[in-house]
């Protein structure tokens, strides 16, 4: 029968040919592009993150098979035209394999801006090749060069936004920005009378409490950041909460003669652990 006449190769080159089809891999290639815009634009150490990422990961293994399959038509020079966007993105690809062993910390960024450009380029020919296709600048000499280039403008204005955004709202977030001038009167410390450390001037986003321990137990920042712990460990900040004598002294002093609350603002520099309850007499140390 006619099944039966083709050989076996032939056969699963058909097989792979239905399974990586053209259609798949394109809708691929926009799920991995519109997934990385959300990687690189709104970076955020959430679960959802972690999962965009696992996805884009995981996404990028099968498109990376996909081209692999497709790998002898991307390469061949007659149809170098056709072909630059997908080879634009298949080295991408291999930059993104690479980030697989080399991971995406800090100082592996350049290798992460390499995989970004080389596959948004890609991107970029692919686009506008389709728009060429439908019929848009696709005529003359250099109208289609210059379609390639608007499109490449295009994507580079894009990443340019993205990388503004990125700096703004992310690596701006939660900076910490003393006042200029200390307040007028206690009421200006911090978030005010109504505060939650009031009169301390320590703040905290959304006036969450930070659990205690996270300041008592600094040794387990030593684990990763041992130089720095070891600077801290030998300075004067080790000694600056009850530890130190002479504060503990001052704030003993100070608790007999004024009470406990206005310990408290001392408490907001100096122990910040103790500083969300007042320190009952009975528990000093
Ligand atoms: C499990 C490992 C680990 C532990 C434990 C850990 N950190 Fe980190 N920390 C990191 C990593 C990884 C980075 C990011 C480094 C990078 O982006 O290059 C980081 C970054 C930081 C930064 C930003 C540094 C910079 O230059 O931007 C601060 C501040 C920091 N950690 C403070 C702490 C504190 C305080 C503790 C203890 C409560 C702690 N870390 C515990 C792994 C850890
Ligand atoms: C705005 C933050 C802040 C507040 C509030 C604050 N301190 Fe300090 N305190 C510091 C800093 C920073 C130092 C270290 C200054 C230096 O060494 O030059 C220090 C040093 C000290 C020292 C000297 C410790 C030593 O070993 O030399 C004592 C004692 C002290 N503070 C007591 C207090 C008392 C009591 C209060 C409350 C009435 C208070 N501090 C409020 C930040 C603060």
């Amino acid at each position: 029968m006619y099944m039966h006449a083709r050989t076996l190769p032939d056969k699963m080159m058909r097989f792979l040919a239905n399974i990586f089809g053209a259609y798949k891999l394109r809708a691929l290639v926009i799920v991995l592009a519109v997934s990385s815009i959300y990687l690189y634009v709104f970076p955020s150490p959430t679960l959802v993150y972690i999962a965009v990422v696992l996805l884009h990961a995981g996404l990028g293994t099968i498109a990376g098979i996909f081209l692999v399959v497709k790998l002898r038509g991307i390469f061949s020079l007659r149809a170098f035209q056709d072909n630059s966007g997908w080879l634009l993105i298949f080295f991408g690809a291999l930059v993104g394999t690479a980030l697989f062993f080399i991971g995406t910390s800090r100082p592996q960024w350049n290798w992460m801006y390499a995989h970004i450009a080389l596959s948004f380029a890609g991107v970029a020919v692919l686009a506008s090749r389709w728009a060429g296709r439908k019929g848009w600048m696709a005529k003359g000499h250099w109208r289609p060069a210059i379609r390639v280039a608007l499109f490449l403008g295009l994507a580079a204005a894009c990443g340019l936004g993205g990388w503004k955004i990125r700096e703004g709202l992310w690596l701006r977030a939660y900076q910490i920005v003393n006042p200029s001038t200390p307040p007028a009167s206690m009421e200006g410390e911090g978030d005010g009378p109504d505060g939650p450390f009031f009169p301390s001037s320590a703040q905290t986003a959304n006036q969450e409490k930070i659990p205690g321990k996270y300041f008592m137990e600094s040794n387990a920042c030593e684990r990763c950041h041992r130089d720095i712990y070891r600077q801290w460990y030998s300075s004067v900040h080790h000694f600056s909460s009850f530890n130190n004598q002479w504060y503990r002294k001052s704030i003993e002093y100070m608790q007999d003669v004024v009470g406990v609350k206005p310990s408290k603002w001392c408490a907001g520099c100096h122990d910040p652990s103790t500083a969300d309850y007042l320190i009952p007499r009975s528990s000093r140390l």
